[in-house]
Parts: structure tokens; sequence; C-alpha cells
């Protein structure tokens, strides 16, 4: 018997001033879809912006179902988004905030687990790294420098 220890490294942003200015310019995008999120069950909004290498730049909100599984979380529906219109592009980095509209979300919020399962599909195949950066409502910014610090043992398709 060995043991294996697996090790991630985070960035971790004091404010949205911090970012540097291409970020902040991606963070305020992902703001201001997030205000348009569709989630009147939860009323938890989460916004994303996604950078791509032709220099395009694509949003996506969560949005909710009255058949609660349904609906679809907003890094799915903005890389799914993104995959659709874009498919030969790369995905360079991408850009999270989540607010709650009836408490203050400060902690930074991560990709829930399908989520980093999705984007994990897209780094695989475009086989270059994609930055996260997440955010609470404001606070502090936590950067993952690729998604496999976010899904360490992650399932792809070499298993297949
Ligand atoms: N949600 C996201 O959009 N992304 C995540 O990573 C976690 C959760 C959404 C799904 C649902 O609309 C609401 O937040 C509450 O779970």
């Amino acid at each position: 018997m060995k043991e294996i220890s697996i090790v991630s490294t985070f960035s971790v942003y004091n404010s949205i001033q911090e970012l540097p200015n291409d970020v902040q310019d991606l963070m305020a995008k992902a703001v201001n879809i997030r205000k348009k999120a569709y989630a009147p069950y939860s009323k938890f909004r989460v916004g994303v912006a996604i950078f791509l290498d032709n220099g395009e730049i694509v949003l996506g909100s969560n949005q909710e179902n009255a058949a609660y599984p349904s609906g679809l979380c907003a890094e799915r529906v903005a890389i799914f988004h993104a995959g659709a219109i874009y498919p030969e592009a790369k995905i360079i980095k991408m850009a999270i905030t989540a607010a709650s509209d009836t408490n203050k979300t400060m902690a930074p919020i991560p990709p829930c687990g399908s989520c980093r399962q999705s984007i994990a599909e897209y780094e695989i195949k475009q086989d270059t790294p994609i930055e996260i950066y997440f955010m609470g409502e404001s606070g502090e910014i936590h950067k993952s420098a690729s998604l496999k610090n976010l899904l360490p043992l992650m399932f792809d398709k070499k298993f297949l």
C-alpha cells in the first residue's frame, strides 16, 4: 500500500480591484448577467462570462424550472452556449459570480460538481488549461489556473 497526495493551488484576490484589468471587465460582465438569472425558486443567481481565444465573450446565467432538475447552472449554460456558437474556439478564462436575493454571499462560490465535469470536457478537448475565477456577490475572488485543480482524479474520455 502507498498513499498519494494531490495538491490544489488557488490564487486569492481581495477584491475585484485587485484583479488584472481584463479579468475585472470579465467579472463585471458576469455580475451584469447574474442579475438576469432566472432563479424564482432558489433566489440564488449565478452569472458567468467566458473569454475565448477568438476575442469573443460568451455569457450565461442559471435557468430554473418548476420541475427542479430540469433547470441548469450558469456555468453549463455559458459553456454550452460557447461550444454551440464557437465550436472551434478555445476557452481562455471564465469569471463566475453568485448572489442570493435573501442573504449576502461574500464567500467565493465554486462551480458545482456537475459543472466541473462539464468544464473538464472542454479543457480536455482543447488541451489547454481554462482559468477559472470565482466570487460571491463581492469580496474575495479565488482563481484556479486549470479545471484540474477543482476536479482531481477526473473522469474523461481516456477511460472509455
Ligand atoms: N447554481 C449554479 O448556477 N451554479 C453552480 O455551480 C451551483 C448552483 C444554481 C443552480 C440553481 O439555479 C441555484 O444555483 C441554486 O442551486
